[in-house]
């Protein structure tokens, strides 16, 4: 296994290129499923998720051709409905290959997701929504398994905005008979991009980006060459980066407009950030302010940068209040955060941050993906020797962040234990 060193305390300088979203990724390779030929796909992050589902889909019978970030998917000798635990174990959004293999085969069997342990996190909403499509479902053995002899349009009202749910439903729906409409849908630009492919495929999709999405079934799709949006995630962490080192950096190839509740917070903490072309110049000042956040769905702040603003807050002036709204145990991180002379207190789905001077570097552990982000940012400020063990978690999510930082001029390094 891997490990990540830092020795803290050097400014970030220069340029950085963003990846592509692994959240639109994982849905539009799913996606693929949903008709034979050669679909191309651009913009691919190398990260493990990514991994993971071409992994399950070559299990399918689907052939994968990769040349660097592009990748040639066909799916013409689809041979099995089947996606195993051994390979479902490790990534909740998993389940994403649900809707387009009922939509295709009519049949599927899916072991329950498993992914970060950052709650409960039920996929409920995915299977109410399946079975008023006229899907049979049945838990076995630890699997879904469900069959359809016709997929038909419904009305489908989601109690929760389920972003992986949502993304479900559209591709379950796409060739369904007659009109779905996806009621309390969620927003999130990966969404939004998933429709956009599903439409070039020749589906019929309307709202995509607002709460309610309709989707008019078609007879046909078509493979498509698509090119996936940039990674917001990646990016709202490296301008964290900046204001953690006080540094200053040239963030390429990010969607502003995916981004502006995590600009607008950072702004309000007190660095410079100036939108120039497709990216953004990020410019962290010694004086950082305590900011309040609550996470919500798009277009509030995302859940996935609440842990790294936390660690932002560590070294802010004054307190500061990170509420989670999304997922019920985001917080687990904050034990390793405190070995680092972090003072963070948690009530419930609050933490109340205490910012001090400085942090120092530990040894410490990652616990999920985000979290792992949130230690490296810390390492990057504290003062000494940062040691971060299990960089699997960050594998899954971050292409090259530590190769990334060190062109920035940070003093990171992996090795193995
Ligand atoms: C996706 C993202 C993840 C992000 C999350 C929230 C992908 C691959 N992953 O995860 O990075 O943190 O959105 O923005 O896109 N819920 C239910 N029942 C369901 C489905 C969800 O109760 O059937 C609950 C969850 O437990 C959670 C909330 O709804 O509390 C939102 O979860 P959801 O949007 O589904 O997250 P994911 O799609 O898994």
């Amino acid at each position: 296994m891997d490990k990540i060193i830092i020795e803290g305390g050097v400014p970030l300088e220069g340029e950085v290129t963003i990846s592509g979203a692994k959240n639109a990724a994982l849905p539009v390779l799913s996606a693929c499923l949903l008709t034979g030929g050669w679909h191309t796909l651009d913009n691919i992050p190398n990260v493990k998720d990514v991994r993971t589902i071409e992994e399950i889909l070559s299990n399918l019978g689907v052939v994968l051709e990769e040349n660097g970030q592009t990748l040639k998917v066909n799916s013409d000798n689809l041979n099995s409905y089947s996606a195993p635990y051994k390979l479902v174990k490790t990534m909740r959004a998993s389940i994403l290959v649900l809707g387009p293999l009922l939509s295709r085969l009519g049949k599927a069997r899916i072991s329950l997701p498993g992914g970060c342990a950052i709650g409960a996190r039920p996929i409920d909403l995915h299977l109410k929504g399946l079975s008023s499509m006229g899907v049979d479902i049945n838990l076995e053995h630890g699997d879904v398994v469900a069959s359809t002899d016709k997929l038909r349009g419904a009305n489908i009202f989601f109690d929760i905005s389920t972003v992986t749910g949502t993304e479900n439903l559209m591709m379950a729906a796409v060739k369904a008979e007659g009109k779905t409409t996806l009621h309390n849908a969620a927003e999130e630009p990966e969404v939004v991009d998933l429709a956009r492919m599903l439409s070039q495929m020749g589906a019929r999709i309307q709202g995509a980006g607002t709460d309610t999405i309709t989707i008019i079934g078609v007879k046909e799709l078509y493979p498509v060459r698509y090119a996936i949006i940039p990674d917001r995630i990646e990016a709202g962490t490296f301008l964290t980066a900046a204001a953690i080192t006080k540094g200053k950096v040239n963030i390429k190839g990010c969607n502003v407009d995916h981004m502006e509740a995590v600009i607008e917070k950072l702004l309000d903490s007190g660095m410079e950030i100036e939108k120039r072309g497709e990216g953004l110049v990020a410019i962290g000042h010694d004086k950082i302010k305590g900011v309040d956040t609550k996470t919500m769905p798009f277009p509030g702040f995302p859940t996935d940068m609440q842990a790294q603003f936390t660690a932002l807050m560590c070294i802010a002036n004054g307190w500061s209040m990170i509420r989670e709204t999304v997922f019920e145990n985001r917080f687990m991180y904050v034990g390793e955060l405190k070995r680092m002379g972090a003072d963070i207190e948690i009530n419930g789905s609050q933490a109340l941050v205490k910012g001090k001077r400085n942090l120092s570097g530990a040894q410490v552990m990652a616990t999920d993906l985000r979290a792992s982000a949130s230690l490296v940012l810390a390492g990057l400020a504290a003062k000494g020797q940062t040691e971060i063990s299990r960089v699997y978690h960050l594998d899954r999510g971050y292409q090259d962040l530590d190769l990334k930082l060190s062109l920035l001029g940070s003093k990171i390094w992996r090795e193995k234990y």
